[in-house]
């Protein structure tokens, strides 16, 4: 049996290859980069690498012979993304792989989010391709939210525009392993599961857990749409990335990344990681 993992060389593809690798041989994974360089690692635990590029159909067929599942982790470049997905499904559906894995959105159907239409085209091209398939929607990431930790603690302050929306995040570990899960058992073929964490936070609550796990006081301050995006590009970061930040949290404030799913813990069994943990182990 052979496993693909596209990204496999971006944060969550190294997780998946290590859970991967706790229930199976490395001889069964193939990992899709591409950069060969950058793979060296995966290369050096036995993993075989081969070149694969979205923007590159011509090497992707190539690339998927031999092939039986293959995870599709969704593609970094906002806007780029259903014609890149299209090109790696199409390269699927020519080397006839069984099943296809798909890193998607909570909720993508119907999510608010400007970021669900790319996930809502590329489920449905995946959906039409008459290829097996497994959705996994998966929530945002735990890390979202502490990529300015250091910040919060040496200024005491946590800025966010979410109100009070509730927020059920996992950390990537845990979206990781349920795609392990998936990708290494068995009855996942056409289901679309909503994966999202097992408890639920606010951005108030946040702050709290920052100044226990710190031992230093952190106050939330929460701010309009136009105040956030103004704080963010201040402190340098790209407008494509504001956008989307911003975003996440007005919808946020109506319920879009509060989830009760259970799938995300079913896959796992077991409770997902709190986030108190998450920040815990990122000081
Ligand atoms: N749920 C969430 O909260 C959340 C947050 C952020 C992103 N996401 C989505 O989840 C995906 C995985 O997250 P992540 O944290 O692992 O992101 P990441 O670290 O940025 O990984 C993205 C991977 O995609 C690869 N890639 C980008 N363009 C490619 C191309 N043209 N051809 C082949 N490979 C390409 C990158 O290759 P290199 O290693 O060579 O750069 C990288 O390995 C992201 O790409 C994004 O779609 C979800």
């Amino acid at each position: 049996m052979k496993i693909a993992i596209t990204g496999a060389t971006g944060q969550l593809g190294q997780l998946v290859i290590e859970s991967l690798l706790k229930q199976t041989d490395a001889k069964n994974i193939v990992a899709l980069v591409r950069d060969l360089d950058k793979a060296s690692v995966l290369k050096q635990q036995g993993i075989e690498t081969r070149l694969f590029n979205y923007d590159q159909p011509e090497i992707l067929v190539p690339a998927l012979v031999g092939i039986e599942k293959l995870l599709l982790i969704s593609a970094n470049e906002v806007g780029r993304r259903t014609p890149q997905h299209r090109a790696v499904i199409e390269a699927a559906k020519v080397t006839a792989i069984q099943h296809i894995v798909y890193t998607s959105l909570l909720r993508a159907d119907q999510s608010p989010l400007g970021l669900a239409q790319e996930h809502r085209e590329t489920e449905s091209l995946i959906k039409n391709s008459s290829l097996s398939y497994t959705i996994l929607r998966n929530n945002w990431y735990s890390e979202n939210y502490l990529a300015g930790l250091a910040h919060n603690i040496e200024s005491g302050l946590l800025f966010g525009a979410a109100q009070d929306g509730k927020i059920s995040s996992a950390s990537r570990q845990d979206y990781a392993e349920a795609a392990a899960a998936v990708l290494l058992g068995t009855g996942h073929e056409n289901k679309t599961y909503e994966l999202a964490g097992s408890t639920s936070f606010t951005q108030r609550d946040l702050a709290q857990f920052i100044s226990e796990a710190s031992g230093k006081s952190v106050h939330f301050q929460n701010l309009s749409a136009e105040e956030y995006t103004q704080g963010l590009i201040q402190a340098g970061l790209p407008e494509g990335l504001v956008q989307v930040i911003v975003d996440a949290d007005v919808h946020t404030r109506d319920g879009a990344m509060f989830s009760e799913s259970k799938d995300l813990e079913t896959l796992l069994g077991r409770k997902t990681t709190p986030i108190l943990d998450t920040i815990k182990s990122l000081l």
